[in-house]
């Protein structure tokens, strides 16, 4: 059994880090903050592929974002609950805090607000987005695309991004159900880590460029190409396609942004130019106790009596509730060995002091 080390880390010292690293960059601090809040929660809600595993990818991209001199995304088209937002090719996390916030504000005076925007940037975790609104008391949703991994039900090509899509409606007593998920059935990175592991993927998970199901992660890994939420045509993998289009429809066709087949890589040539969408709605404009209805819909499905070998019925947001409860729990987010090397490998590289930690307990796998 190999001994390894796990540490815990403040929210505050994680969020003090990511900003600190944002800052040497030249990223306005209110931009690093944004910045900062969305890596935090990623990681304290479970989702450790996009919160401090993606810091260099944002430092990195950040110093190819052209157009600095803008202090703030501008609106181009509005009416009474839409608006139209040039992104300006900013950080996500920035683009994506200014929309939902206006959205907000939307909502507030006409019971809806509906933000489309073009040229953002990655912004991470959906559901920090439609949070937002939830923790103003409107369902909140984000959508967004990405570069072209899934591939249609039928074909050979990788065509749209794991397309995410967040739905967060609040409900009685600081409950809530928030559902926050790609479109395709995997993210990329858990095959990754079947090929560090060498073992073979489940079926289903991915295609050959032949767009035949392959469980080999190593081709799965060369092919880069997802199958869309539900897999093969013969398990429904064409509904994950249809909500993959959905999330395009949104993001980018709405917008006039890059669609997913056309968005590449952060690079200094060219802009990636996603594509997002946010939604604020008001449940006060619809039938009183919205709340009420959905803390006994969430009930009723919590109390459900769980199938043989196992233990609860959860709904969505629960194991990411779960996982912040835990992080409060232990005094702060847990973290590998590795993961505390590869922030040490940053802080060293771009010249800043390195992320605090304590060391928690020696853990064995
Ligand atoms: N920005 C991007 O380009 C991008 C792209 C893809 C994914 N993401 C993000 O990656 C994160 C992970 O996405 P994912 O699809 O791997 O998430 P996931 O599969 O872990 O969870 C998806 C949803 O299912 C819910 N869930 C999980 N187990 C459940 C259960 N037993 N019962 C009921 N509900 C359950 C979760 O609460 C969550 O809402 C998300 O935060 C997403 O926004 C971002």
């Amino acid at each position: 059994m190999a001994a390894s080390i796990e540490y815990v880390v403040r929210r505050h010292d994680l969020l003090d880090f990511c900003k600190r690293c944002m800052v040497k960059v030249g990223a306005p601090v209110d931009h690093a903050v944004s910045l900062a809040e969305v890596v935090a929660d990623a990681d304290s809600r479970g989702h450790y592929s996009h919160g401090l595993n993606r810091l260099r990818f944002y430092i990195k991209s950040y110093q190819f974002l052209s157009q600095k001199e803008h202090q703030e995304p501008t609106v181009v088209k509005e009416s009474l609950a839409t608006a139209l937002v040039d992104g300006n090719n900013m950080l996500g996390p920035v683009v994506g805090r200014f929309c939902m916030n206006l959205a907000i504000r939307k909502a507030r005076s006409t019971g809806v607000g509906l933000v489309s925007v073009y040229r953002s940037n990655h912004f991470g975790i959906a559901a920090h987005y439609s949070m937002m609104a939830m923790k103003e008391g409107f369902i909140g949703i984000a959508l967004c695309n990405a570069t072209p991994t899934v591939v249609p039900t039928r074909a050979k090509q990788g065509v749209f991004g794991t397309n995410p899509l967040s739905v967060a409606a609040p409900a009685n007593n600081n409950d809530s159900f928030v559902l926050d998920m790609a479109t395709s059935t995997v993210a990329f990175g858990k095959v990754e880590i079947k090929h560090r592991l060498g073992e073979p993927i489940p079926e289903g998970w991915a295609v050959d460029d032949n767009g035949q199901s392959t469980t080999d992660a190593d081709t799965a890994l060369k092919s880069r190409k997802l199958t869309p939420l539900g897999g093969m045509e013969h398990t429904s993998g064409y509904k994950g396609y249809g909500l993959a289009m959905m999330v395009e429809m949104f993001s980018s066709i709405l917008s006039g942004s890059n669609s997913s087949p056309n968005v590449k890589h952060p690079n200094p040539q060219q802009e990636t130019n996603l594509g997002q969408c946010f939604l604020a709605i008001d449940p006060g404009a619809f039938a009183p106790g919205f709340e009420d209805r959905m803390s006994q819909m969430i009930d009723h499905c919590r109390g459900l009596q769980p199938a043989d070998g196992e233990t609860e019925v959860l709904v969505a947001g629960d194991p990411e509730r779960n996982h912040t409860a835990m992080c409060d729990k232990r005094g702060g987010i847990p973290y590998q060995e590795s993961q505390i090397h590869y922030a040490d490998d940053i802080a060293k590289e771009y010249g800043v002091d390195p992320m605090k930690r304590c060391q928690d307990s020696a853990v064995h796998d």
